[in-house]
């Protein structure tokens, strides 16, 4: 089933057309399917068939209350990375005993808060991290349940800046230094060691990089194994990737089936991780944006529009390409070729460069795949109100975020007293 599918001219989101979710909630605007992120899900869920598994939504990818709502209902469980998004989960009913918390530098508020909720796994990544967490479930009275994140050092052949499983990055701990690490675990009070995590990355578009990782964590896996450590579950994290232009990932079935099959050839037992973010939400989105002016410099055409890279940072980050087309084809007037940019003022403000577009000032145009770290991602620079959300379910639609306003961006701030 197509969920995003044009009829006649306009583009419809399943059954809402986009230029009325433009006209009614204005512009910029996300919208995402909720038929569509449940699709995606039980893809995942579908590859594993009986086989025992917890599909751990990364919830960095999309924080919308709407969609970790849709998915808590769908059963997931939840891969966060710092209290807000835990505070999230637990808002949208999410259960706590289902979250797993990653993150290079968990602050000591941020895991009493996690113990106190009774969540279900931390992904330590240092000693220090471990010595502190065993600290503060003894004055808890508490024990963590721990996985040791281990960096694999295996090249992901994504951008470098979501590269995360090279051996010079920040994240996890050493192949070589997982054993010790296990082993200081094994002597903390309060602490009880469940598993081991990777995660090597995000926009993986092949299977190699994964099937890499895992080979080295089932390695270290036997290795704990001779020293007394026993595993129950393997997290392998996120980071498959979408199509954007014309990549080509593999499935969620074909990815998985490949997985399980080398963990299970080695342990039929373990209970198998995954961290999807960007391959559960990122298709099932977009950005809506008007055209505020067409405008030509000597040689160049530029689309103006009105969300810049405040809006959706990915095109300014990492050049990343995605898709633009208008909202309501139009048929008599002459497609030309537009650099698409927004409001911003920085010559990075670049939502596309060379489109080949029919189009006028006051059309709607529709970023498409923007329902991964898009609105997460957005920030009032220029001191522009962050977007709304909507959500889509079948024939209706609901703002699931509604548009900040100029008074709660200054709400915070103050002028310096009198003297
Ligand atoms: C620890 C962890 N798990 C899961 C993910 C989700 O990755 P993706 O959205 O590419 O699936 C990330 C994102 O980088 C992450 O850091």
């Amino acid at each position: 089933m197509e969920f995003f599918q044009r009829r006649n001219s306009a583009l419809y989101l399943e059954d809402v057309a986009l230029s009325k979710i433009a006209e009614r909630v204005g512009t910029p605007c996300y919208v995402y399917s909720r038929a569509l992120i449940e699709a995606n899900w039980r893809a995942y869920d579908h590859a594993f068939g009986g086989k025992p598994h917890s599909i751990c939504y990364a919830v960095k990818a999309n924080s919308n209350l709407a969609v970790l709502g849709v998915l808590a209902d769908l059963g997931s469980w939840f891969d966060i990375v710092s209290v807000g998004e835990l505070e999230r989960v637990l808002m949208a009913g999410g259960r706590p005993e289902r979250v797993v918390f990653s993150g290079v530098a968990k602050t000591h508020d941020e895991l009493e808060r996690a113990l106190q909720v009774g969540i279900h796994c931390f992904d330590v990544e240092s000693i220090e991290e471990l010595q502190r967490l065993s600290q503060i479930a003894q004055r808890l009275d508490k024990v963590a349940a721990i996985a040791v994140r281990v960096n694999p050092d295996v090249d992901a052949k994504t951008h470098p800046y979501i590269a995360t499983g090279l051996k010079e990055t920040k994240f996890g701990v050493g192949f070589n230094s997982a054993v010790e690490t296990y082993l200081t675990a094994a002597n903390l009070p309060n602490i009880e060691i469940t598993g081991i995590a990777a995660h090597i990355g995000s926009q993986i578009t092949e299977a190699a990089p994964f099937i890499e990782a895992l080979e080295c964590m089932l390695t270290l896996i036997q290795q704990l194994a001779t020293q007394g450590i026993e595993i129950n579950h393997l997290d392998i994290g996120g980071g498959l990737g979408i199509r954007y232009q014309d990549e080509a990932p593999p499935n969620p079935q074909s990815l998985i089936e490949a997985m399980v099959k080398r963990v299970h050839a080695k342990r039929p037992d373990l209970t198998i991780y995954v961290e999807p973010g960007r391959s559960i939400v990122g298709n099932a989105g977009a950005l809506l944006t008007k055209i505020e002016y067409l405008k030509s410099n000597d040689s160049k055409h530029f689309a103006v529009v009105d969300a810049g890279l405040n809006d959706i940072l990915r095109p300014a980050l990492y050049k990343a390409w995605q898709n633009i087309v208008p909202a309501t084809e139009r048929k008599e007037t002459q497609p030309r070729e537009y650099d698409v940019v927004g409001p911003v003022c920085e010559t990075s403000d670049l939502l596309g460069s060379k489109r080949r577009l029919a189009v006028e000032s006051g059309d709607v145009l529709v970023i498409m795949d923007a329902g991964a770290y898009g609105h997460v991602m957005s920030s009032n620079y220029n001191s522009r109100p962050r977007p709304p959300e909507v959500m889509v379910d079948g024939g209706q639609y609901h703002v699931v975020r509604r548009r900040e306003t100029i008074n709660q961006l200054l709400a915070a701030e103050s002028v310096l007293p009198a003297n």
